[in-house]
């Protein structure tokens, strides 16, 4: 039987462990909860959140992967009697999560050329663009933000090249495609990060955007929002953003976990990942929010339009190095947003690899690739046409509802499917699987391979069994709550 080959080294897993987690969450979404939730005060509370949840659903995952050494579908099938469909909830997941996250990516590689453009003054520039539609009453960013969204062919084709870019990685397999690219890609976005931050931090003003990240209170009191959220909500935003941004619940650690060699040890990578992720999101803030409090004051604060609009109008007012910053920038968001995309796409793929591979067919990676990425291909073309909704196809304004938080863009709606839905129950299954199906000792087993230790093995046990359900229960009625606005809390 064909060979299943799997990461070269532990650097390279954690790279690409590392890339799964770090993604557009991190960089528009952390930051900005973070300033709107408490600053410090949200940040312990999301490191608090990380250890008694994150690090037990990453250690449950990679342990589940390494254990049965197949993708989510086959390894809870070979493990549970009562979960045995869970895994295809990933690969729904994965697909859900594909369909906005290629056309996102396919926003950022349109922005790099942009800046590329501005950089030599070139007519497919921003600032060109911004010239050519001749309306100076709003501001640059939102004129080419507008302008791109409003041309659905051209954000198709970025959207498709990003699908085409996903796909050529995956189809290398795991250490010719994967490990391979994260581990150039992620060093690069950590040194690209860094210039940035520097950047965003020197300029004046910029005080305010580490006040309004880290001070508790400061958002309230500059009037940023109008009140601070409760106790319960700053909970459920923080539990949320953590096991988005750190890939949890939808088997992306268990298929990557499936190719990390017996001897590496699963307590301290499932450590280093979160330590990583979190230091970038960070990270990001440290280069967004000055920069927006800096340069743009009024921009949005989070979200697609922090990184299109916002962040463009920062590099139109850098003046001439504002394009490289740009560049910068921009190719670091893609770098961020195709890790993340290829760990979605080898979930799916993974499992059909492996089916066709235990039936005799032989390496069947090419051919499912190409399938794979041809079905997130076409609703990711959906997205794209919406526009983040400006273009008249919203769910909401196809069935003529009021718009809400799950129906005011198709990528709203994907991403409530799946980070609002599928994610937070799929972790919650998989701690009442480990905890009371299974039994915790399957994973100090796991853990305890080729002489490693696991010492967190008593805490583990309580919080699968106990701790983190109760949390993952939270998370799950606080994403429902945001996304359905049931006013559960406040
Ligand atoms: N962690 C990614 C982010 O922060 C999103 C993601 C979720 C990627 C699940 C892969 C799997 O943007």
């Amino acid at each position: 039987m064909e060979e299943r080959k799997g990461f070269g080294t532990n650097f390279g897993f954690l790279m690409a462990a590392v890339g799964s987690a770090v993604g557009l969450g991190n960089i528009w979404g952390f930051p900005n909860k973070m300033g709107a939730s408490g600053g410090f005060t949200f940040l312990i509370i999301y490191l608090i959140l990380a250890v008694l949840c994150g690090f037990i659903v990453m250690v449950g995952e990679l342990a589940i992967g390494r254990k049965t050494g197949k993708g989510a579908v086959a390894a809870y099938h070979a493990l549970s009697k009562k979960f045995k469909w869970m895994g295809w909830m990933g690969i729904l997941s994965a697909f859900f999560i594909l369909f906005f996250y290629c056309a996102l990516g396919g926003y950022c590689i349109k922005y790099v050329i942009l800046n590329v453009g501005d950089l030599f003054g070139a007519g497919f520039g921003a600032e060109a663009v911004y010239a050519a539609a001749g309306d100076t009453s709003k501001s640059l960013g939102d004129v080419v933000f507008n302008t791109f969204v409003g041309s659905s062919g051209e954000a198709i084709i970025f959207g498709l090249i990003f699908v085409v870019i996903t796909m050529l990685i995956v189809l290398g397999g795991i250490g010719g495609g994967i490990e391979k690219v994260c581990s150039v890609g992620m060093p690069a976005l950590f040194v690209m990060l860094l210039i940035c931050i520097v950047r965003a931090c020197t300029l004046d003003g910029a005080v305010a955007g580490l006040k309004y990240m880290f001070v508790p209170g400061w958002a309230v009191e500059n009037g940023i929002i109008a009140e601070a959220p409760d106790f319960l909500t700053v909970l459920s935003t923080a539990g949320g953003q953590m096991f988005f941004s750190l890939s949890l619940g939808m088997g992306a650690m268990i298929t990557y976990g499936s190719y990390l060699h017996k001897k590496e040890n699963l307590q301290k990578n499932a450590l280093l990942i979160i330590i990583m992720d979190t230091m970038v999101a960070l990270m990001a803030g440290l280069c967004v929010m000055p920069a927006r409090f800096a340069l743009d004051p009024a921009g949005n604060i989070g979200g697609p339009k922090l990184l299109f609009i916002t962040m463009q109008n920062v590099f139109h007012s850098m003046g001439t190095l504002g394009p490289i910053f740009g560049i910068l920038f921009y190719l670091l968001v893609v770098f961020a947003a195709i890790s993340s995309s290829i760990s979605l796409l080898e979930v799916i793929v993974a499992h059909f690899v492996d089916d066709a591979r235990d039936a005799g067919k032989g390496d069947k990676r090419k051919p499912y690739s190409i399938l794979a990425a041809i079905a997130a291909g076409v609703l990711c073309v959906l997205v794209c046409l919406d526009g983040l909704g400006e273009n008249g196809i919203a769910p909401a304004t196809l069935l003529n509802i009021e718009a809400s938080g799950w129906s005011d863009c198709w990528l709203d709606f994907f991403d409530c499917v799946a980070e609002g839905i599928l994610m937070p129950l799929g972790a919650l299954l998989m701690c009442i699987c480990i905890g009371w199906e299974l039994g915790p000792q399957i994973v100090d087993d796991e853990c305890c391979l080729e002489g490693n230790r696991f010492k967190s093995k008593a805490f583990f046990n309580v919080c699968v069994k106990y701790i983190t359900p109760i949390i993952m229960i939270l998370i799950l009625a606080g994403q429902l709550d945001s996304f359905f606005g049931l006013g559960w809390f406040s």
